[in-house]
């Protein structure tokens, strides 16, 4: 573009009047790219218009124009941030509410060490900062990749975006060759407060808090924006390493100081859980002058070789838990409730509040649980709020703790409207109007519709479509209301023949509104790409009540195959049996959940609609959980006796994590019995079948290094 004006040279005319035609060609290329007629430019050019667009405004924030192309992210003929695989999961964090629940967290952690009440065991405590986590990769010093946390294994590339936060240095000396640094990004309280009230004069949108405000200006996909949003940054954590920091949280928190990153100086050592919780009253003193949101207190175990021992459930690590703060609260009017109806067809009532501000964030939803909890019962019975109901019209008490829905704490009965009526909660459905029955022993109502209705079909398929489920690209829960609509997507095996269905399809697709050529073309490539599918998505996007994330990689670790938990399912007869007794043996499903899970395979219409989505698909073996290539990965152990090096626990743990199935007792299937002083029965048995039977020791040796 040889005809363009240096911005250095421009005259503040000549800079609105480029704005202008930026903003219009920009402008142009969004239509004819979202219209669906071919594209005006390529990407390059997009991205490079976009560039100079940014650094005009930059160079005269004043002129940015109200249709100021930067704040179109969304629309950006970009296929959007490359995508990272985390090489260490990125994990969340168990949360303690309760002074109790930190003793407990201490005693839990004593127990699975198989520690005394007596021996010292110190924690780090330190502010939970309410920003977005961010793994930064350095590799001889050199910061080469950094990545949002995004589903905890796969994260979203934002090296350019990173590169343009003061705090996060380019380059380090005296790291591990490789080595990556883990923290919070977040914005002040006065620079937030700028950013708004630079936005409101540009006429932009306004952001709801410093998180959003982070989040959002992290995730641009032009990072000159990123460049003017003042974001910062504190390192808490790290994640693959090719040499250790230190030995201790504390040593290694220190070690990242020295290598130049910001830690927060609020991080303290604690020898047990009295000074923790007096750590957690100081800073909670602190909270309101610190400059930045925090929204509790995190305390790791300080000794890194313990870490390690403790290892993780399934999200969340053993050795660390984050005390929150005690929700916000604030006063408002109730104006209606409404009620929603969910993917198992339950009926949710929801407050639609006055907008009121709770804790910085403006809140006009609140959730009301179910019809006893508007009625003032909890779910024993009990009466709650003094057995005071809620009704339309009421000056309600509205809580918000972290991220949480907001809920209704209270009611002020001296404020009640005269005419305010009781509450009557429907009995049918407002959707399809089937009966909502409510079952003995539940809280909540259900529609009885199944997929007739079109809520819970809608929103069984937008969970089908989610980002833990089948994730498919261009396919969210908008397109999914719309293709309902269209009556194209009825059920979950429609997404797989939409293709078929149309001939190339894309000449229907792409006369709707919002789809053109490409995008239509990319839709169904997508849906292809995730035909061949894991087992543990699959059965999570089942959408079956009760059976969540986590229930559902340890269904698909336990089976392997869609043919063995299919056939496992099917057989399985409600609380007897072998394949009932197997289903209750994997530690983490209970007998609510495999009810629930057993009744899904045994209902005549939800059964053939499942086997008619799995028709179209190629569901890929279970891999087993970071084995690698261990000794014991697919072997059934059993440990008896006494162990002397770690608790039974920690041991079963272990073994599962190395990909073994641990049982309780000795059988013809038993690989190998791993036997401590005092072990009785169970040996004699293993003897008699010929099961190989080794010490602690032994055990240990084995499974050395892997
Ligand atoms: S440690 C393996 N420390 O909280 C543990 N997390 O709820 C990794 N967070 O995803 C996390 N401040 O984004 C840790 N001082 C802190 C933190 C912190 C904020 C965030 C982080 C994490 C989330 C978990």
């Amino acid at each position: 573009m040889s005809d363009e004006i240096s911005i250095d040279s421009m005259t503040k005319e000549q800079a609105a009047a480029e704005l202008a035609r930026l903003a219009s060609l920009l402008a142009g290329a969004n239509t004819a790219y979202h219209g669906g007629d071919d594209p005006v430019m390529n990407d390059a050019a997009y991205d490079a218009l976009k560039r100079r667009n940014a650094e005009i405004e930059a160079r005269f924030p004043d002129l940015k124009r109200g249709d100021s192309p930067s704040e179109q992210v969304g629309a950006a003929p970009s296929d959007g941030f490359g995508k990272v695989r985390h090489v260490v999961r990125m994990l969340s964090l168990g949360n303690a509410f309760e002074d109790e629940d930190v003793t407990e967290f201490d005693t839990r952690i004593r127990k699975y060490l198989g520690l005394p009440a007596d021996a010292t065991l110190s924690y780090t405590a330190e502010p939970k900062i309410d920003g977005l986590s961010l793994s930064l990769r350095y590799e001889n010093g050199t910061l080469v990749q950094a990545a949002t946390r995004g589903d905890g294994e796969e994260g979203e590339n934002v090296t350019a975006n990173a590169l343009t936060i003061t705090d996060i240095p380019h380059q380090i000396t005296g790291a591990p060759e490789v080595l990556e640094v883990r923290g919070e990004v977040y914005m002040s309280h006065q620079d937030f407060a700028d950013l708004n009230a630079r936005q409101a004069e540009a006429g932009q949108k306004q952001f709801a808090n410093p998180r959003n405000a982070a989040a959002g200006s992290l995730r641009q996909l032009d990072a000159t924006i990123t460049a003017a949003r003042p974001l910062r940054f504190f390192a808490y954590a790290w994640g693959d390493l090719s040499a250790p920091l230190a030995e201790t949280q504390m040593g290694a928190i220190e070690r990242l100081a020295a290598l130049g990153f910001s830690t927060n100086p609020l991080t303290k050592l604690c020898d047990g859980p009295a000074a923790m919780i007096d750590h957690y009253r100081s800073i909670e003193a602190q909270r309101a002058t610190l400059g930045y949101d925090i929204d509790g207190v995190v305390y790791k175990v300080n000794d890194l070789a313990l870490q390690a021992r403790l290892g993780f459930r399934s999200t969340t690590p053993r050795w660390a838990i984050a005390h929150k703060f005690p929700a916000e609260l604030a006063w408002t009017r109730l104006e209606n409730i409404e009620i929603q109806v969910g993917r198992t067809g339950a009926l949710s009532p929801v407050a639609r509040l006055h907008p009121v501000t709770v804790g910085g964030v403006v809140v006009s939803n609140a959730t009301l649980h179910n019809e006893d909890y508007i009625a003032g019962l909890d779910s024993k019975g009990q009466t709650i709020r003094d057995g005071k109901d809620i009704r339309v019209g009421d000056w309600v008490q509205v809580y918000r703790a972290g991220d949480v829905i907001p809920k209704i704490a209270d009611v002020d009965l001296k404020k009640r409207p005269q005419d305010a009526e009781k509450y009557e909660f429907p009995t049918v459905c407002p959707e399809c109007d089937s009966d909502a029955i409510r079952e003995e022993g539940d809280a909540v109502r259900r529609c009885s519709g199944g997929m007739v209705c079109p809520a819970q079909a809608v929103e069984k398929l937008k969970h089908l479509v989610s980002r833990a489920a089948f994730d498919i690209e261009g396919l969210g829960a908008k397109q999914v209301e719309q293709f309902y609509a269209d009556g194209w997507v009825r059920e979950p095996a429609d997404i797989f023949t939409l293709r078929e269905r149309f001939g190339s399809g894309i000449q229907q697709l792409k006369n709707r509104e919002g789809w053109g050529e490409k995008s239509a073309t990319n839709l169904f490539n997508a849906i292809d790409e995730r035909r061949k599918i894991g087992l543990s998505r699959v059965v999570f996007a089942l959408g079956i009540r009760h059976v969540g994330e986590s229930a559902s990689s340890l269904l698909a670790n336990r089976y392997g195959t869609w043919a063995a938990f299919e056939a496992a399912i099917t057989a399985a007869q409600i609380g007897e049996g072998t394949e009932w007794d197997d289903l209750l043996a994997i530690d983490g499903v209970g007998a609510v959940m495999a009810t629930s899970l057993v009744t899904a395979f045994h209902q005549g219409a939800e059964r053939d609609m499942i086997d008619r989505l799995i028709a179209h698909l190629d569901v890929q073996e279970a891999a087993a959980p970071a084995v690698g290539d261990s000794p014991v990965a697919g072997k059934t152990v059993v440990f008896t006796g006494t162990l002397e090096k770690m608790t039974r626990a920690e041991a079963k743990a272990r073994a599962e994590a190395l990909g073994a199935k641990v049982a309780g007792s000795v059988s013809a299937k038993t690989d190998l019995l791993i036997a401590g002083p005092g072990a009785g029965s169970k040996a004699k048995k293993a003897a008699d079948l010929g099961v190989e039977t080794i010490d602690e020791d032994g055990w240990l040796a084995l499974i050395d290094g892997a």
